[in-house]
């Protein structure tokens, strides 16, 4: 410890729980970050660390952006605060309509929400609504996949996939819940893009239909590419199967795009880079470049209609919705996002970066600790080969990496790496030499 610098330390480390950390690990030996510019941070040793992850995939347009500060903090000046329910104010109908020029197909109305857990449990309740406006309310099945991160609350939790997740809650989880396989297969082992093999997983749908009666089944549930778990990219041909199978049976087709929404695939939305267009789309990262907490979800105009016409005029369509939903310095924050997206041409960026990133990631293919690469667009997951349990190698090597100078997020054994989109040749060179580096310090303890 003789070496950090205290003055950045707090007194006691003991009173916050952290999310997702192993606390005791990390108390012992903290790594606190206190300085974010462009594509680098800086910890309280002071020493600087290329951002590999565009810090959880919230930040691709690079940190500490003067356009989304300016914005903020003139809005903190005029009106910091409306209270969303039963009253408004004009920003977040314009944010709306921003939004709904990327959203594909008529997904064009728009609920905000807090984050991205809080946008797939909005969905949720979103599409029981729906089926009981259409006089179909014995639809409460919903649809997840096997290693899938939708967000940690309740609903969440229930439709998402990762064991870990799940097993500690089995007891709360929403009933009805039935997962597909995931699509991994074996013969995708370090397979740059979308794997031709593998579109028969879809009928995994199909087969839930049959044993489950396709009528009770509200909704389908998936990350266009798996992200948490380490971008798994479909198959050729599943998503669309995906949606031939829920139209066939009247079951609401989501997408959750909370990583893969803006610009993280090289198109606005997973929907467009794919070609198969969903009901309804979660999204919540880079919504504000990471600046202040907000999730969206956009639904086809038939869903709001159909929900809009089941009430009577002055009734509220829709019990639902948060105290922190689109407020002001959310919705100021995400214009000025909007507005860097024109300006700058960034989902254009993004995709003219990835066979560059790409081809650089997967050049780490030859290091012995790597057991395999998987990547599309601007993310990849490299598997470390297994240490002795589960998540140890993931969680050594990160901490190698953290000390090489690379800063990312270990889920599991399985390191993800999303660079942000304004990031240039030299930073995706840099991250993949340090990237080198932490792994082979790894390999040699
Ligand atoms: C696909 C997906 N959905 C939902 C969430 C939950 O988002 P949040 O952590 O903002 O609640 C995440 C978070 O990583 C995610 O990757």
């Amino acid at each position: 410890m003789s070496a950090i610098d205290t003055t950045k330390i707090p007194n006691s480390l003991e009173e916050h729980w952290m999310p997702f950390t192993s606390n005791k690990d990390f108390k012992e030996n903290p790594r606190l970050i206190v300085e974010a510019k462009g594509v680098y941070l800086k910890n309280h040793q002071g020493k600087t660390m290329i951002d590999a992850s565009s810090g959880l995939f919230c930040n691709p347009l690079g940190h500490g952006r003067k356009e989304i500060t300016n914005a903020v903090t003139k809005q903190l000046d005029q009106l910091d605060y409306v209270q969303p329910f039963q009253q408004g104010f004009g920003g977040s109908f314009e944010l709306a309509r921003r939004i709904a020029k990327h959203t594909p197909g008529n997904l064009n109305r728009i609920f905000y929400t807090i984050c991205g857990s809080t946008a797939v449990e909005t969905a949720i309740k979103i599409v029981i609504a729906y089926h009981k406006a259409k006089g179909q309310g014995q639809r409460f099945r919903f649809v997840g996949r096997e290693r899938a991160y939708h967000g940690m609350n309740i609903g969440a939790t229930s439709v998402g996939g990762m064991i870990n997740n799940v097993k500690t809650f089995a007891s709360v989880l929403m009933p009805g819940v039935v997962h597909m396989r995931h699509t991994h297969l074996p013969d995708h082992k370090f397979v740059k893009g979308q794997p031709t093999t593998g579109v028969e997983m879809a009928e995994d749908l199909e087969r839930i239909c049959i044993n489950f009666g396709s009528e009770n089944i509200a909704a389908c549930i998936v990350e266009p590419v798996a992200g948490s778990t380490g971008t798994l990219v479909p198959p050729k041909g599943y998503l669309k199967r995906l949606r031939e199978i829920c139209d066939k049976h009247g079951i609401i087709l989501i997408f959750d795009e909370v990583i893969t929404g803006w610009g993280r695939m090289g198109s606005a939305f997973a929907s467009q880079e794919f070609g198969v267009i969903p009901d309804v789309i979660t999204m919540a990262k880079a919504t504000t470049n990471g600046v202040v907490p907000m999730g969206a979800v956009a639904v086809k105009e038939e869903i709001y209609d159909a929900v809009m016409d089941a009430s009577p005029k002055g009734a509220v369509e829709l019990f639902h919705g948060y105290t922190y939903s689109g407020i002001p310095i959310a919705v100021a924050a995400a214009l000025a996002v909007q507005d860097i997206f024109e300006k700058e041409d960034i989902f254009k960026k993004s995709k003219e970066m990835s066979p560059y990133f790409l081809d650089a990631l997967f050049s780490l293919k030859d290091l012995e600790a790597v057991d395999n690469i998987r990547g599309y667009g601007m993310m990849g997951g490299i598997d470390m080969k297994l240490k002795e349990k589960p998540g140890r190698a993931g969680y050594e090597c990160f901490k190698a990496c953290y000390e090489a100078g690379v800063n990312f997020k270990a889920t599991g054994d399985c390191l993800i790496i999303a660079p942000q989109f304004i990031c240039e040749k030299k930073h995706i060179d840099e991250i993949i030499e340090k990237l080198r580096t932490g792994i082979s310090n790894y390999a040699k303890k």
